[in-house]
Order: structure tokens, then C-alpha cells, then sequence
């Protein structure tokens, strides 16, 4: 079906768009998008910390361990995907700068299983919250689209840029927001695409199957040319087989930094929506749910949580 949408496309816009979608028009020369992108400070929960949370917790359960310092992780004991001491976290590693396949040079001291070194801010952040909750961490890099499907089974929870939607609610519980973003569009730097007209007029559109990009992409009826990874998408840009790729802002610029004769061209410009990242996770364990909320807003309250955006986000550099 895609290849007929496709064809369709392609016969219409041989003859009225070559300009606005071709890979030679003139350079106009666009800025790069500043990132705009902001943190987002949690509308609720703004005391709880990792200890009150404990003791609400060792309050009302029979606990194994007595907390005897004001370190002590939080009790677990109720939770039915941490009790074990684990928490196994889903992503996929074509994200960067939130998660990426790194050269290994990168430490994360609860992280026990990391198959592909994936690094980046996702990575720091679950990694952190584990060591609040004196848990270790395992990451599972997988395909996007399979994500969803393997919480409760082969993950406990999702940190990968996860867009929080109504849709994906009805499947999984989300934490706090914890980052604000937006779809962009990544062309080259010689593309005339301007506008959401010149962007209808495109052959080929990259996205990341099962992504909010994707979603964006479709209602607004463009030549959707969905793949596994967003890495293959940028490569099918590079390789002219695509004219555009949507994707969140922060990854696009990423991009932008790995493949020079990349830009990136704002979500505003193409009058898309903001979005909120959140951790993503099954509905039946709300210990986990209350724990993971606790230990971001203490990463929060104490500077943890900025640190960690200036070391991973801020700082980027492609490697
Ligand atoms: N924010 C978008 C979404 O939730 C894209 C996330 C893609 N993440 C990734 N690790 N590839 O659909």
C-alpha cells in the first residue's frame, strides 16, 4: 500500500512540485532551529522525595528491611516489577542525544546489562533512578514499535523519548512529564522545503515506525515512508531515496551535527504541536509509578536532573 501511495505521489508531484521537494534547488540558507526545547518542571508531587515516599511506603507495608538511614532506598517490596531488585528498561538506541549507541567510554554505575554501550540522557536518567531506588538497571534496546508491546513482559518500564499521548494512556501508565519537545523536519541543506504545502508535495517522508512523527505525518496526509530506526531514515535522506524526515527536535539536531549537509527545520514552521516525554510503564503496579515520580523529582529538587541535561543534552556531540 505504501508503494501505491507512493507512486500516486509521485506521478502528481513530478508535475507540480519538483522545485519545493528536489534535492537541487537553491540553498535558502534557513538558520538552524535554536533549541527551544525546556524542562519541565512537574505540575505535581513537588515534596515528595525518594524518603517520604519511603516511609508512606514502609508505613504501610510489612517491610523486609528497616530503613535505618535517611539513604535507605525506598521499599519495593509491594512493587511487582521491582521487588526483584531489577528494573529492566526498554528503548531504542536511534535517538540521540537521549539514546544512542555509544563507544562504551561512558560508565553508568547501576546499569549491570548494556548490551550495545547505548548512552545518553534517557540512559543517565534511568541509571540514576536506579540508584535511588537501589535497584539495578538492564537496558534492552529494541525496535520502537515493538516497545509498548513489551512492557510487563520483556521490559518494566520505557525511557526512550516517549511521547506521553491519550492513545498510548489507555495501554501504560506514564511518570511526570519530564521533557518538553516537539516534531521537526530534517531536510537537506540544498532543499527549498519551506512549508507544510512544500512538505504535501514530497515523495518520500521519512519517519520512525510507531512515533508520534509518524502519527503527525499521516494526519497531515504526507508520502509516509516509515522504517525500523530513525538512523535508517536519515540514511535514506542522505541517500536521496527521501526528501524529508520528521522527527522530535533535540534528535533532529543531533542529526544535524553527524551529517553537516543535514538542517533542520522547526515544528512551528509546520504548525506542529508540543509534546511531553515520560517514562512509560504497565498500569498494574502503582508503587513502581509513585516510586519512579519520587526519584525524578528528587533529581529534580537537588540539580541532579539539569546537571545531567547540560552533560547529555546540552552538550551533545556527535560522535
Ligand atoms: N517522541 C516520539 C514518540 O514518542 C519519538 C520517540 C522515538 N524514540 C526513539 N528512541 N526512537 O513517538
Amino acid at each position: 500500500m505504501k508503494n501505491k501511495v507512493i507512486a500516486i505521489v509521485l506521478a502528481a508531484a513530478a508535475a507540480v512540485s519538483v522545485a519545493a521537494c528536489g534535492t537541487s534547488g537553491t540553498d535558502t540558507a534557513s538558520s538552524a532551529a535554536a533549541s527551544s526545547a525546556e524542562t519541565t518542571s512537574a505540575a505535581s508531587a513537588e515534596e515528595s522525595t525518594v524518603s517520604s515516599a519511603a516511609a508512606e511506603s514502609a508505613a504501610s507495608e510489612t517491610s523486609t528491611a528497616e530503613s535505618t538511614s535517611s539513604e535507605a532506598a525506598i521499599d519495593l517490596s509491594g512493587s511487582k516489577y521491582l521487588s526483584d531488585g531489577v528494573m529492566t528498561v526498554a528503548l531504542n538506541s536511534t535517538f540521540p542525544p537521549f539514546e544512542y549507541v555509544g563507544d562504551g567510554t561512558d560508565t553508568f554505575d547501576a546499569i549491570t546489562s548494556n548490551e550495545n554501550n547505548v548512552t545518553g540522557f534517557d540512559v543517565a536518567m534511568v541509571n540514576e533512578i536506579g540508584k535511588r531506588l537501589g535497584v539495578d538497571v538492564e537496558i534492552d534496546d529494541m525496535d520502537f514499535d515493538g516497545i509498548i508491546a513489551a512492557l510487563g513482559t520483556k521490559a518494566d518500564v520505557a525511557a526512550t523519548g516517549m511521547t506521553i499521548t491519550d492513545e498510548r494512556k489507555e495501554a501504560v501508565n506514564f511518570s511526570d512529564p519530564y521533557y518538553d519537545a516537539t516534531q521537526a523536519v530534517l531536510v537537506k541543506n540544498d532543499s527549498t522545503v519551506a512549508t507544510l504545502d512544500d512538505l504535501k508535495a514530497c515523495t518520500s517522508v521519512g519517519c520512525q515506525l510507531g512515533t508520534t512523527g509518524e502519527t503527525v505525518a499521516n494526519d497531515n496526509g504526507l508520502a509516509v515512508n516509515s522504517v525500523k530506526s530513525f538512523n535508517q531514515a536519515v540514511v535514506d535522506l542522505e541517500n536521496g531515496k527521501n526528501d524529508a524526515v520528521v522527527i522530535d527536535q533535540i534528535p533532529g539536531e543531533a542529526f544535524t551535527k553527524q551529517y553537516t549537509d543535514l538542517k533542520l527545520l522547526p515544528g512551528s514552521d509546520f504548525n506542529f504541536e508540543t509534546e511531553q516525554y515520560g517514562i512509560a510503564m504497565p498500569k498494574d503496579d502503582e508503587v513502581m509509578l509513585n516510586a519512579i515520580n519520587s526519584a525524578l523529582q528528587a533529581m529534580k529538587d537537588d540539580g541532579t536532573y539539569d546537571q545531567l541535561l547540560d552533560q547529555y543534552v546540552n552538550n551533545y556531540e556527535a560522535e
